[in-house]
């Protein structure tokens, strides 16, 4: 809730920045039509445009290095491949969700299970998310409305999400796929204790 401004205030300078770009853009190419045709040869022209593209691909080599080294921490790999204290096996159907905990194995028309769950805080949490029908999409938010954790769920396929409930309260989940008629309607409940 008290992101909403910050996002809108980046959301408005990247605004400005892509506009200044595109502008920037404009007049170098504006630049260039009225400074060519100036009698300079062609061959030291490509020689000198050559120097400059080899240095420009170096700086940029140089930053997307960078920039990726910084930005992997943010990944959540390592929180991904830590090990999960609890599962909770969630069925998707149209047009609810059911859940248990443990890794269901057997059939899943034979799945029971509710779309309230009580789970433990502070514990990496495995959800074994599937579909007994089309594709939803498993989405948790917390009470402000904020999404914190997503997966698809896919008739015959498991995927498989981790997420670590820090704080007490409850978490709602909501269908992220369009699935039908009553997909606004595809509500859960998570109770962290
Ligand atoms: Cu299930 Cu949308």
């Amino acid at each position: 809730m008290y992101l909403f401004p910050l996002l809108i205030a980046i959301h408005s300078i990247v605004g400005i920045l892509s506009f200044s770009a595109g502008v920037l853009v404009v007049l170098v190419v504006i630049f260039l039509m009225a400074t060519s045709n100036t009698g300079e040869d062609k061959a030291t022209a490509k020689h000198k445009v050559y120097k400059v593209r080899g240095r420009y691909f170096f700086a940029l080599v140089i930053c997307i290095v960078a920039g990726l080294f910084i930005t992997l921490s943010f990944l959540p790999y390592s929180r991904f491949h830590a090990k999960a204290d609890e599962s909770v096996t969630v069925v998707a159907r149209q047009w609810s969700w059911a859940m248990a905990p443990g890794n269901y194995i057997k059939k899943i028309s034979d799945f029971t299970g509710s779309n309230e769950i009580s789970l433990a805080a502070g514990k990496n949490i495995l959800f074994v998310v599937t579909s007994a029908d089309v594709n939803h999409n498993f989405a948790i938010y917390n009470s402000n409305g904020e999404l914190l954790a997503q997966t698809q769920a896919m008739p015959q396929y498991k995927n498989e999400l981790k997420y670590t409930f820090k704080e007490k309260g409850v978490y709602h989940i909501l269908c992220l796929e369009y699935c039908g008629m009553a997909h606004a309607y595809m509500y859960g409940t998570i109770h962290i204790q």
